[in-house]
């Protein structure tokens, strides 16, 4: 029985819990960063240029991109004690696991993490932009036994962040990719992650412990850890594989398939397009050939047996794959990404001002009598 009859919303699902200027998630199928269609955004900015406009809430001129970009890969340069502490980090742990460690150990060092101003806001926030992806080369080069490289100056944070991961300068194909992958995840309303951020950072905390909050969230399978388990699906699957078959069985179980469904789209999710293209653009390689192929029989089933569509997730494991990203670290690149989007909601929030705490319908017992432990 409820104490107050307090109407539950399970999962919160469609409640509104602030209000945000910084993306609109249209359940018909787009996506608006502070107004502009992420439609016309792709393919004519940069990645940085989208972190400005989510943190400034508007567009940068040619010299403040200049100069942002430029902090960006100074900041990229990561402290010593971050690398030593990845280096004994275990190897068999999930790499997201290091990166929600790391960012919560760059909290520890700085000496002003709890002045909450605009002005330390924004210098944390262009810090932890750049340092997320730089943490996340690091520990790859790490795990492959190498030393961890230091960003170059004439390149942007995107295509430095591919370099430093990959330890080999990308060509232009690779470089627009990744500015335009980084930029699909950028931001996405009140997802979990970036909801678990405000719902730290309404209690004033500060902004390590918000992104820690975040990064735990996104690593779950039904959230950021959804990629990795879509290329665990097309690993799976044979090529001699009947997919329909494979589909059914799956659903027979009562299982999800993974990279599909979303809470807010009734429509499409327009960033499946992005990244359906992003794959076809590398389809002359046998590998993603193959995934492909596999993909769209996916897609085609699950529509026919379901009615639903893929989610960002599906495509962008096949997009990684191409650029030579290991499954592992397929959430922590959406992480990289998702950071600028992060780090604007957690300033947002503190400009809201405002305690996040919901109630809860008490379902439980009263009354009971109580027992000393010797008598239990
Ligand atoms: N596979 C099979 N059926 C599905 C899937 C799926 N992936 N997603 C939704 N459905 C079905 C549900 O079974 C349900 O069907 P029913 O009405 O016949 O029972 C219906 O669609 C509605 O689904 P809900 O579970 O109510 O949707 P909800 O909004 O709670 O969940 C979620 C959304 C968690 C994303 C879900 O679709 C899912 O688990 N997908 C797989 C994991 C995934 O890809 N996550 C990434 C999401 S995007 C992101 O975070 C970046």
């Amino acid at each position: 029985m409820s104490v107050n009859e307090k109407a539950v919303i399970r999962g919160l699902r469609d409640v509104a819990a602030a209000e945000t200027k910084l993306s609109y998630v249209d359940p018909n199928g787009s996506l608006y960063y502070l107004g502009y269609n992420i439609d016309d955004l792709i393919g004519r900015v940069v990645y940085a240029e989208v972190a400005y406009l989510l943190a400034h809430k508007r567009l940068p001129k040619k010299q403040e991109l200049d100069e942002f970009s430029r902090q960006l890969v100074i900041e990229m340069n990561l402290p010593d004690y971050i690398i030593e502490s990845i280096k004994k980090a275990p190897r068999t742990c999930p790499p997201i696991d290091v990166l929600r460690t790391e960012v919560s150990h760059l909290g520890e060092y700085d000496p002003d993490s709890g002045d909450l101003s605009e002005a330390a806001n924004f210098r944390r926030a262009t810090r932890l932009i750049a340092q997320v992806p730089a943490i996340v080369a690091a520990i790859n080069r790490i795990r492959l036994n190498k030393p961890p490289l230091t960003p170059k100056e004439d390149f942007g944070l995107a295509k430095n962040f591919l370099y430093l991961f990959k330890g080999e300068i990308p060509d232009e194909t690779e470089a627009s990719v990744i500015h335009r992958f980084m930029l699909l995840h950028a931001d996405h309303g009140f997802n979990a992650s970036t909801f678990a951020a405000r719902v730290t950072a309404s209690t004033n905390s500060d902004m390590y412990s918000a992104v820690t909050s975040a990064i735990g969230t996104l690593k779950g399978p039904l959230h950021g850890g959804a990629s990795e388990k879509v290329m665990d699906m097309l690993d799976d699957i044979d090529l001699e594989q009947d997919i329909d078959e494979y589909i059914q069985g799956l659903l027979d179980e009562k299982k999800k398939i993974m990279g599909f469904g979303h809470r807010m789209y009734k429509a499409q999710d327009p960033r499946t397009k992005h990244l359906r293209g992003i794959v076809e653009e590398f389809v002359h390689r046998e590998r993603s050939l193959a995934l492909y192929n596999r993909c769209i029989q996916i897609e085609n089933s699950v529509y026919e047996k379901k009615k639903i569509y893929p989610n960002v997730d599906f495509y962008a494991a096949v997009a990684m794959d191409a650029i030579g990203v290991s499954k592992q670290f397929y959430p922590l690149f959406f992480a990289s990404s998702r950071i600028s989007g992060w780090v604007a909601n957690i300033i947002e929030q503190y400009e809201d001002a405002v305690l996040l705490r919901p109630s809860a319908d008490y379902v439980g017992e009263f009354g009971k009598r109580f027992i000393p432990i010797e008598e239990r």
